[in-house]
């Protein structure tokens, strides 16, 4: 899918009209192993509750949510930009909630999802982005692909799903308007 990937920024209300994909994937990337907040066994509720509260968010203006389409309009993949920050911090945006189903995976929707975002960020004059994952999972190259500077990690800081302890490596990327632009094109999913 490298390049092929449809990247689309959903409204509140869209959230809401595309919870089940949302919910099949962040069950299916937490049933892989993926260290986002659950723990195993996930149940359903919950992760409707998540994507219903992300649709508030994003009612409130608190955050940004993409999702990722497969050449048969099959939602694939979803990432978050988080843009609520106290009035010292008004630059500062983090990236969240990076999912791609596991069958989708190894095609560049990651990839093209993190180029959309980061252009959500410097479209809304985002300099400073930061983020967090665990420490030694494919997420790191990602974003070490994607020119993310490393800048840390703290030692079982989490659980993964099935109750490991694991690190946590956070990473920051600076952002200026003189950028040079990606080839990503967002648009609206209605
Ligand atoms: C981390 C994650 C988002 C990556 O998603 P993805 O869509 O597979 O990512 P990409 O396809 O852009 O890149 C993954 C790999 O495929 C490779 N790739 C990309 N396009 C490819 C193609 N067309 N052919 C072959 N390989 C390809 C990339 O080079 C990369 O290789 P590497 O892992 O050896 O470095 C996904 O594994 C995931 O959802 N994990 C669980 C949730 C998670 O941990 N999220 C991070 C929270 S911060």
């Amino acid at each position: 899918m490298s390049g092929a990937a449809r990247v689309k920024i959903l409204s509140a209300d869209e959230v809401k009209a595309y919870i089940e994909p949302l919910v099949d994937i962040l069950i299916d990337c937490v049933e892989g192993g993926a260290a986002v907040s659950f723990m195993l066994p996930i149940a359903r509720h919950k992760a409707i509750d998540f994507w219903e509260r992300a649709a508030q968010n994003v009612a409130c203006g608190e955050r940004v949510l993409l999702i990722a389409d497969d050449l048969d309009g099959r939602v694939v993949g979803t990432v978050q930009l988080v843009t609520s920050f106290p009035e010292n911090q008004p630059h500062r945006a983090d990236v969240s909630k990076m999912l791609v189903r596991r069958d989708a995976r190894r095609q560049g929707v990651a990839a093209s999802l993190l180029a959309a975002v980061e252009e959500v960020a410097r479209e809304a004059a985002k300099s400073v982005l930061v983020l967090d994952t665990e420490t030694g999972s494919d997420a790191e190259r990602l974003y070490e692909r994607a020119g993310w500077q490393r800048v840390g990690e703290i030692p079982n800081c989490g659980f993964t799903p099935d109750g490991r302890p694991c690190g946590t490596t956070f990473f920051h990327k600076l952002l200026s308007p003189s950028d040079v632009a990606t080839t990503t094109r967002l648009t609206s999913a209605s």
